[in-house]
């Protein structure tokens, strides 16, 4: 991880301790199904995870509850990259600097453990200590995550390899939006729905955070070293893949997520000092090199 003089590191150092520590928990077994599935959670930077627990921080929803909800999309962020890797989708060998799950195990394999590591999100948002809100936390996380959200974006996104004109920057923002943009906004607002408060300041957050995460994987692509990103790079050109970098160039495209890093950071304006932790996570979004 980019060294941030802040403190945020070490926040984000915490959050990803918590979190890994409960998901070997929850995931505890000896068969290959339940083996698949640590790994596949395992070595990521947990940002999603992150978001979650600060915005139910802001809102003081009770830590379990928020827990639940970070490990949650972590699993449901997990699946997402195991059926993204595959030789269908992106055929990708490495991740998070270890073989993709399909190379480690098989195909079958990456196809189930992302089979149950969707539904086990939404096992662990099924329970009573999520309060109230817990059903409405759901449904969002299934609009994010499906057909309008993250998995339409994956279709969009693997169409745009193969299409006749390249997308212009309104068809890219929309297929960054769902691809990216979904879950990060299911994580940031996630604490303001289950205490029940109005979400749009968070939303507005992390529509911009969303955007300016997929840019940074995008320049990564380009400028990454595998051994730090931990997955291939350089690929997306290969692919013919559509990005803001594509469209843009390298220069614009940077400044274009800078200005979204500080789009996010006004949108916190209603938390004032307390939003300074998000704040922080939106620069690190940018300055990252993996
Ligand atoms: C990678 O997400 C996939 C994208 C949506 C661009 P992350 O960069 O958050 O991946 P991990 O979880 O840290 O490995
Ligand atoms: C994948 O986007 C995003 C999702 C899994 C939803 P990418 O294909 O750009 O992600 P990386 O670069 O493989 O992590
Ligand atoms: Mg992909
Ligand atoms: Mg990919
Ligand atoms: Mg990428």
């Amino acid at each position: 991880m980019v060294a941030l003089d802040n403190g945020f590191a070490t926040a984000l150092q915490q959050a990803q301790a918590q979190i890994s520590d409960q998901l070997t928990l929850r995931l505890a077994g000896d068969d290959p199904l339940h083996q698949a599935m640590r790994y596949a959670v395992g070595g990521g930077k947990m940002l999603r995870g992150f978001l979650v627990l600060e915005s139910a921080r802001l809102h003081d929803v009770p830590q379990h509850a928020a827990l639940d909800a970070a490990l949650a999309i972590e699993c449901l962020h997990a699946y997402s990259l195991v059926h993204d890797d595959l030789p269908c989708m992106d055929d990708d060998d490495l991740r998070r600097g270890q073989p993709t799950l399909h190379r480690k195990w098989d195909e079958a394999m990456a196809v189930l453990a992302g089979d149950s590591l969707q539904t086990l999100a939404f096992e662990l948002l099924a329970v009573p200590e999520l309060g109230p809100n817990a059903l409405a936390l759901i449904r969002a996380l299934a609009q994010s995550a499906g057909k309008d959200g993250m998995v339409s974006g994956q279709m969009l996104d693997i169409a745009a390899e193969t299409a006749e004109t390249p997308l212009s920057l309104d068809q890219i923002t929309q297929l960054q939006a769902r691809k990216t943009g979904c879950l990060i906004e299911w994580s940031a607002t996630a604490g303001a729905v289950l205490a029940g408060a109005d979400i749009s300041p968070l939303r507005q957050y992390a529509t911009a955070l969303g955007l300016a995460f997929q840019i940074a994987d995008d320049i990564l692509d380009i400028e990454g070293d595998a051994e730090k990103v931990g997955k291939a790079v350089r690929k997306d050109a290969e692919a013919g893949k559509a990005t803001f970098v594509s469209l843009l160039g390298l220069e614009p495209a940077k400044q274009r997520a800078r200005d979204l890093v500080e789009e996010a950071c006004a949108a916190l304006a209603p938390y004032g000092a307390d939003g300074e932790t998000l704040k922080l996570a939106a620069r690190f979004v940018i300055a990252r090199d993996s």
